[in-house]
């Protein structure tokens, strides 16, 4: 009997594509870096059981309409505001997704990117490389502390509080911001609840770890900027579309807040003629908050099982839209 065909938009680890191979024959998109082209999707899926996806591949009512026989969609991810889980619940085609085993390295980037930002790590890399060291200056290069100031966390999911235990060690103020109150990382971190306006009004980092929904829809525009200090710092390794790129921008440029850190673009890749790339006190990353090498391929082995999974009509690991299972 022919097995049933799952689409991979994006080469795998190896561990992954093995184990879809023992169940499945694969289609599999075979650039790592390179988006599959829209007709060649279109095209392999008309006929496929499964997708297995990842944050950059859209899988909107197009590729649903062209996929008649589609029993499952898994992408390599947490966050999967890619995919149109509407049509896919009306369809009764479970999405399955990649929560938990990302949350530890993704606050470890989220971080790094806050600490990059605030001490001028980049800048002060390219300055030695430009051949600018001419010698040790008492304010050369000077940023922020970090420890023992205050971050402001909107989001506390998993990644918030995972971001938060870091915080902590670095005898930091934590407030955070939330749909719910989360009084167990209140207890265990002593994070304090803020309304969005007063987190923004005093907070020295202010860190994004929402996902995107039509309610974070550029959540951080003018008037949430306006409100920080302007010594303070925004980090967003969530979703680009949480912040007004042009707002974030002009408050940069014009020195209203002091810097920026971002790994993650309305638009993504950004483009090489952003604006936000001509400033230095932004630093940029290419959406990598997950990338270590274990955890993208424990990612890739859990998306693997969540598509079998689906193409065998058993649940999935993680279903983002588990109403597909009633009635
Ligand atoms: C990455 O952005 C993810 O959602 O896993």
């Amino acid at each position: 009997m022919q097995k049933p065909k799952i689409v991979v938009t994006r080469r795998l680890p190896e561990e992954a594509l093995h184990l879809l191979r023992e169940e499945a024959s694969l289609y599999v998109w075979e650039s790592e870096t390179e988006p599959i082209p829209r007709d060649v999707l279109l095209k392999e899926v008309s006929d496929a059981a499964g997708i297995v996806t990842n944050v950059a591949d859209p899988i909107d009512r197009e590729v649903f309409d062209h996929a008649p026989a589609l029993k499952v969609v898994s992408t390599m991810a947490v966050g999967y505001d890619n995919i149109d889980i509407q049509t896919a619940t009306e369809r009764k085609i479970p999405v399955g997704h990649t929560p938990g085993v990302l949350s530890e390295t993704t606050a470890d980037l989220t971080f790094a990117l806050l600490m990059a930002t605030a001490r001028r790590i980049v800048e002060a890399d390219r300055f030695v490389r430009e051949g600018k060291w001419k010698s040790w200056g008492p304010m050369l290069l000077t940023g922020p502390d970090v420890y023992g100031a205050t971050i402001g966390i909107i989001g506390m999911g998993r990644i918030g509080e995972a971001v938060a235990r870091r915080a902590s060690g670095f005898a930091m103020k934590i407030l955070y911001h939330n749909r719910n109150r989360r009084p167990e990382v209140e207890q265990a971190l002593g994070a304090e609840y803020r309304s969005l306006d007063e987190l923004l009004t005093e907070s020295d980092y202010v860190v994004l770890m929402a996902p995107a929904t039509p309610q974070t829809y550029r959540m951080i525009g003018a008037r949430e900027l306006s409100l920080m200090k302007k010594s303070a710092v925004l980090i967003n390794s969530s979703r680009g579309t949480n912040v007004d790129e042009q707002a974030l921008y002009q408050a940069l440029k014009e020195k209203r807040i002091w810097a920026a850190g971002l790994d993650v673009f309305e638009q993504e890749p950004i483009g090489a003629d952003h604006p936000l790339l001509t400033l230095d006190n932004v630093v940029v990353l290419p959406h990598i908050g997950s990338a270590s090498i274990a955890t993208r391929t424990k990612m890739a082995v859990i998306a693997a099982q969540n598509a079998l999974a689906g193409i065998k009509g058993e649940p999935l690991l993680h279903t983002v839209n588990p109403e597909v299972y009633e009635g």
